[in-house]
């Protein structure tokens, strides 16, 4: 089966083929349109202004995806429907609302989250089930009990910002632009991790919710008293930028401490077989790093499972992933009626 994808769920427009075969999943044409030149300027996403540029951009990636009018071969179109920003999701779900309806193919409204769940599913080995995810990406930070395709308990999840949102926020604090998480770690590489104890929200908590704004607040604090001007990175001297790289990868480490911490606590209260790594967040190396090596020891007997770098943020492979398991399930939708949700859940 040959499923075409579409996203616009945020601030990246998306369309890729992806080939199923069984439970084999290839990706045959992936193209992203990033938005983030656009809101630079802003230090975040503008809705109205995101929809605009999806409207813009889409029908182009299409035609660049070499997609023929009449859709021959593909098979079933999946669509993000939810959750993100609703004038941005419109635009995806209206077009393949309509390519369903002249195409009659099968359209399958596919959740995000659960796309950059599946964001996993592209390399071998495969995960198996039960699969434990840690989803961290710029509007969430969830951990799901996946018990089968499309079968999602929901453990814990942010209680305020997500992991990306600090990232995004702290970069703001210390001038860099959005998206901060890439520019974080980047810094993060040159300073010491141990160098200033900032706190590990929720740490020792006996849940599986996170919550990272005190986090935020408290780099915040620490900036305002021990560096002059933060938001100015290049004129610092050499001291002033020793202390943000420390900064930087203070926080990093706290924020991973973090999340690895909670995902062991979630392995050994559900002895998953598998355990995912996805969202934006998941491009972060130390982070990566760091739960692969939690998970290694022979006790644990998981597999630990994180995407490749291109799928880790907002693409339509994953997408497409989603919904070739939605459709391989029958679990599609009516072109007529499907709705962009910008808060549909995933359990
Ligand atoms: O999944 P994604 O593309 O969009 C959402 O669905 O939210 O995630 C974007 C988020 C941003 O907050 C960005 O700062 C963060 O992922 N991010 C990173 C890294 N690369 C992207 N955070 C930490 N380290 C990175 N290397
Ligand atoms: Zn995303």
């Amino acid at each position: 089966m040959r499923v075409l994808g579409i996203e616009s769920s945020c601030d990246e427009t998306a369309i890729a083929i992806v080939k199923g075969e069984g439970d084999v999943l290839s990706v045959e044409t992936s193209l992203v349109s990033s938005q983030i030149d656009l809101h630079k300027a802003f230090g975040g996403v503008i809705p109205e202004v995101a929809a605009r540029r999806h409207v813009d951009v889409i029908f182009p990636l299409l035609q660049e995806a070499g997609i023929p009018r009449d859709g021959q071969g593909i098979d079933a179109i999946a669509v993000t429907s939810g959750p993100g920003l609703v004038a941005a999701l419109r635009v995806g779900v209206e077009l393949g609302k309509t390519l369903a309806w002249m195409w009659h193919k099968p359209l399958v409204g596919a959740n995000h989250l659960e796309g950059h769940i599946y964001s996993t599913w592209f390399a071998e080995p495969q995960p198996s089930f039960p699969a434990l995810a840690l989803l961290v990406s710029g509007g969430h930070t969830e951990l799901v009990l996946m018990k089968d395709h499309g079968r999602y308990e929901l453990l814990g999840m942010t209680r305020d910002d997500a992991a990306g949102e600090a990232f995004d926020k702290v970069a703001k604090l210390v001038g860099l632009e959005y998206p901060g998480g890439p520019k974080i770690s980047a810094l993060a590489k040159e300073g010491n991790p141990h160098a200033i104890p900032f706190p590990r929200p929720m740490l020792d908590s006996d849940n599986l919710d996170f919550s990272f704004s005190g986090l935020k607040t408290a780099v915040a604090v620490y900036l305002e008293k021990n560096v002059s001007s933060p938001q100015t990175l290049s004129s610092q001297g050499g001291e002033g930028v020793v202390q943000l790289r420390n900064v930087c990868a203070s926080f990093q480490q706290a924020v991973v401490d973090v999340l690895v911490s909670k995902t062991l606590k979630a392995v050994a209260k559900h002895q998953p077989k598998s355990v995912l790594l996805s969202g934006g967040v998941a491009a972060n190396a130390l982070l990566r790093e760091t739960l692969a090596r939690a998970l290694a020891p022979a006790f644990l007997d998981v597999t630990f499972h994180a995407p490749s770098r291109d799928l880790t943020t907002d693409n339509a492979a994953m997408i497409a992933a989603a919904g070739y398991f939605r459709a391989r399930a029958g679990r599609v939708a009516d072109p007529f009626s499907l709705q962009a949700d910008p808060s549909l859940r995933l359990a």
